[in-house]
């Protein structure tokens, strides 16, 4: 039989893997950036340092002394995260991220999507995609690919058995057999499974089941409820598993979040605490457009937190980092934490 023993979230943003000295490349995008997204309304760079000079000091937010106590904060975090993983030592992974035009695009977009092929390759950096990146992201990219092309086993009975479990659950849930590939080849992983995997797995082979939601492009992101009510099916699949051995160790991981890119402490303190908390309550009472561009990546989270709710593991918050690259507050609040 298969148990859940361990739960794992971490965000994953580029500012994790970027020096503090060089968050100013990201903080150049975001002030020619027209639409952010913020607590329901939609600001150019300028109005958005306008409507929150009240809120906080992000001047000093995004100076550079406070970005290196951030950037450490976030490393010892992902650290203490990957040694805990490291420990618990466990026979699977059910990772659940987003697709972020990787390996879905504007011909087809499934809200939800389980990967069952045998294995899943996380590519070395393809160098005609990074030149097609600003600066700030290319810097991040080494962060979510390996040096080499590396290929880890995924248990395709368990992910079939989480698409059996959904559609009996009515999820109409797609299945990706095969890795996509292009004219240069298979197209690696995304990088919500693939940072995962370089930063906190530390690319040792630890089977894997990707889960991907479509949190991020409109028309068909999947709300709140509906991922946590996903996640729960998930998880009658996984208690369900037979599993290679008499005891299979599964860990459960979500990626992303939470608030990005422009930095809200409040929602990412409300939202951790609701799932802290089991408070699904608060979790569904949020509005919708609150969960826009990386901010929807919460959604990973929320599944997780569906997915664990018939366990007895509890969520230990290990760090929760608002990092903050600009004077308007934007960046990536960071947040690590375990389920034990
Ligand atoms: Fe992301």
């Amino acid at each position: 039989m298969a148990n859940i023993v361990f739960g794992f979230g971490s965000s994953h943003g580029p500012l994790l893997s970027t020096p503090p000295e060089r968050w100013d490349l990201r903080a150049a995008d975001d002030r020619k950036n027209p639409e952010h997204p913020f607590r329901g309304k939609i600001y150019n760079f300028n109005d958005l340092v306008e409507a929150r000079r009240s809120e906080k000091d992000f001047f000093h937010e995004s100076s550079l002394e406070v970005r290196q106590d951030r950037y450490d904060r976030n490393n010892a975090a992902t650290k203490k995260l990957a040694e805990r993983l490291e420990e618990v030592a466990p026979d699977v992974i059910v990772v659940v991220g987003d697709d972020q035009h990787e390996w879905f695009f504007e011909d087809i977009q499934p809200s939800f999507t389980v990967y069952c092929g045998d294995n899943v390759v996380n590519s070395a950096i393809d160098p005609e995609k990074f030149k097609t990146k600003s600066p700030g992201i290319a810097l991040a990219m080494s962060a979510s690919h390996p040096p080499q092309d590396q290929i880890y086993p995924v248990p395709s009975d368990l992910a079939h058995a989480i698409i059996e479990q959904s559609i009996r659950d009515e999820f109409d849930v797609a299945a990706s057999m095969k890795q996509r590939s292009n004219e240069r080849g298979v197209i690696g992983v995304g990088h919500a499974v693939g940072f995962i995997y370089r930063r906190i797995v530390r690319d040792r082979p630890v089977p894997v089941v990707p889960i991907l939601i479509n949190t991020y492009f409109p028309p068909n992101r999947p709300t709140a409820k509906r991922c946590y009510q996903f996640g729960q099916s998930i998880g009658r699949a996984i208690a369900a598993w037979k599993g290679p051995k008499a005891d299979t160790r599964v860990a459960i991981c979500a990626s992303g979040g939470i608030s990005h890119f422009v930095v809200d402490e409040d929602f990412d303190r409300r939202m951790l605490t609701a799932i802290q908390n089991r408070d699904t309550k608060t979790i569904f009472a949020e509005p919708e457009n609150m969960f826009l561009s990386g901010t929807s990546e919460t959604k990973n989270w929320i599944t997780v937190a569906g997915i664990l709710s018939e366990t007895n593991l509890r969520m230990n918050l290990v760090d929760y980092v608002p990092s903050c690259r600009s004077e308007a507050g934007t960046g990536c609040g960071m947040a690590f934490a375990t389920w034990e």
